[in-house]
This record gives structure tokens, C-alpha cells and sequence, in this order.
């Protein structure tokens, strides 16, 4: 296990297969201004192709705060092209954590209001502190939010109660977010990376290939017509049971062993 400092506020733990992000600026609650969304972003491109090597990636914050957003400092007196830029910017940055070969689980520490709420929607899986406050809170700044969030909500707890959070700008808990299906579990926040790291192990224990097409089936089926994702579906399966991976698994379980799968 090593730790590095990508940025004064981001800190990446490596274990192995897995890795962790931390955001770390405690004192401002983990709000993203421009330098921080910026390496975040490239952390993710060089992340991407060190899909060999690292399976899954938990992002996590602070202390009593996650993310709470974008810095809203960096908002004041900003240009409308500064402002467009950072929001240019958020999107890439977003988009690229979503577009991750790795499986990505978001561990919600705390507050995680705005761009905090987005980052972990642009996540595959997100557990969270049951205590932890969890909103789209733009329109009390009379905005609205712009990394994702009118729409990857609404894909995930549907349009009624997106439209709640969003246009009330209303937090809620942790356990509530659980409750409605925008996060997959609620914990204490002492069990919170002790669970965030055992799901990390069984998913980074499972066949690499099928891991990763896992995850891609689903999220292109989602902008795909039904019979377009099931067609893709019938030929990703093809190909895993080709891999010498998918003929291990089902060798290993004639043989009443455990598989050993090395990812291709
Ligand atoms: N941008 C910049 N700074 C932020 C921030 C943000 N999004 N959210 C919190 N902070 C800062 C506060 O300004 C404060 O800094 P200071 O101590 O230098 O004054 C520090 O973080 C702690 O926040 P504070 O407001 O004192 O804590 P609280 O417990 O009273 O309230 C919140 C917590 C999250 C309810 C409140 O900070 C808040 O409403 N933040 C903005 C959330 C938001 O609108 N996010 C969307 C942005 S587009």
C-alpha cells in the first residue's frame, strides 16, 4: 500500500488493484474550484489506461464533508467565459470518471450537495454515511446544476424524484438516498470504508474482461434501443465465452476449483 499527493487536495491511496481518491480541503468541505476538477480529470485519462493493472476505484472525501459542491468563490464576480469554461470543464472532468473501465464506487463521507452530488452520480456504485446531507442545491443559488445532474438523477431515481430534489434543492440523508435508490446502501460512517473496500475486493476478484464488459453492456444499453442492447449483449457474452478467462470459469467448475482468471 503507498499514498501520493496528486494535488494539496487530492490523495490517492494504491492497494493493488484498487485504488482510492481522497478529496481532501476539510475546511471548505471538499468544494471543487478549477485546479482540483482539473487534475481529477487527468487522473482519470491516466487512470484509464492503467485498466491492467487497476480494477476498481473508490473516491471519497474529508472528514464531515465530501464534496459541497463547486466553489462557489470561484463563481463570484467570474465572466460569463470563465464560468462557461469551468462548466465545460466539470462535464469532461464527469464524463470521464463515468467513461472508466474501472469499476468506480463513490463513498459518501459527507455533505455532497451540487457538483459532490454529481461526482458520485458519475459513479457506478455509491454507499453512504447515513447521516451523510446529499442535494442538488443549485436553484438556491438560483441556477441549476451543470455536471450531470438533470441528467444521470432522473436515469436513476426517475424524473419525479429528481425533479423534488432539484427544484426544491432540498437535502437529504444519506439513509434517504438509499431509500430512493440513488445509493446502492447506507451505513454508519464508521462502516463506511470498511463496506467501500469489500465491495471493491469482490468486484476486483471477479474474470477482468467480463468485470469490464459488465459495466459497458449497461451503460450502453442504457442510450440504446432494447433489441440494439440485446444484440450487443449476445455478442459481448460470445466473446467472453472465446476468452481463455470464460473457459476457465467454466472449467474450474467442472473441476470443483477455484478459477484463476488472468484477464483475458
Ligand atoms: N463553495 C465554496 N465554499 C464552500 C462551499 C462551496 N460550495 N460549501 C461550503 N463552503 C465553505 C464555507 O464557505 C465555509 O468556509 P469558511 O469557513 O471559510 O467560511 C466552509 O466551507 C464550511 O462551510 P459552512 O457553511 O460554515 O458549514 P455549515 O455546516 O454551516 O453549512 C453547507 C454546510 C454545506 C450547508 C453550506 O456550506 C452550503 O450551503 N454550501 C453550499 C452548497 C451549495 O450550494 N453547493 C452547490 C454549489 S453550485
Amino acid at each position: 500500500m503507498s499514498e501520493e499527493r496528486l494535488h494539496p487536495n487530492l490523495v490517492l491511496e494504491r492497494r493493488g488493484a484498487i485504488e482510492v481518491l481522497r478529496i481532501d480541503r476539510e475546511d471548505k468541505l471538499g468544494a471543487l474550484n478549477f485546479e482540483i476538477m482539473e487534475r481529477l480529470g487527468a487522473y482519470a485519462t491516466e487512470l484509464t489506461a492503467r485498466i491492467a493493472d487497476v480494477r476498481v476505484l473508490i473516491i471519497t472525501g474529508t472528514g464531515r464533508g465530501f464534496v459541497a459542491g463547486a466553489d462557489i468563490a470561484g463563481y463570484h464576480g467570474a465572466s460569463q467565459a470563465d464560468f462557461d469554461g469551468f462548466q465545460r470543464l466539470s462535464r469532461k472532468t464527469f464524463d470521464a470518471i463515468a467513461a472508466l473501465p474501472q469499476i468506480t464506487i463513490c463513498a459518501v463521507n459527507g455533505h455532497a450537495l451540487g457538483g459532490g452530488f454529481e461526482l458520485a452520480l458519475a459513479c457506478d456504485f455509491i454507499l453512504a454515511n447515513e447521516k451523510a446531507k446529499i442535494g442538488l442545491p443549485e436553484i438556491k443559488l438560483g441556477l441549476l446544476p451543470g455536471g450531470g445532474g438533470t441528467q444521470r438523477l432522473p436515469r436513476l431515481v426517475g424524473p419525479m424524484r429528481a425533479k423534488d430534489l432539484l427544484l426544491t434543492g432540498r437535502m437529504m440523508t444519506g439513509a434517504e438516498a438509499a431509500d430512493m435508490g440513488a445509493a446502492l446502501a447506507a451505513c454508519s460512517p464508521e462502516e463506511l470504508m470498511p463496506r467501500a473496500l469489500e465491495l471493491a475486493e469482490t468486484l476486483a476478484a471477479q474474470a477482468p474482461v467480463a468485470l469490464r464488459e459488465g459495466k459497458r453492456v449497461i451503460e450502453d444499453g442504457l442510450d440504446a434501443a432494447l433489441s440494439a442492447g440485446l444484440t450487443l449483449e449476445q455478442r459481448v457474452l460470445g466473446t467472453l465465452f472465446a476468452s481463455e478467462d470464460g473457459k476457465e470459469g467454466i472449467a474450474a467448475f467442472m473441476e470443483k476449483r477455484d478459477p484463476k482468471f488472468r484477464g483475458r
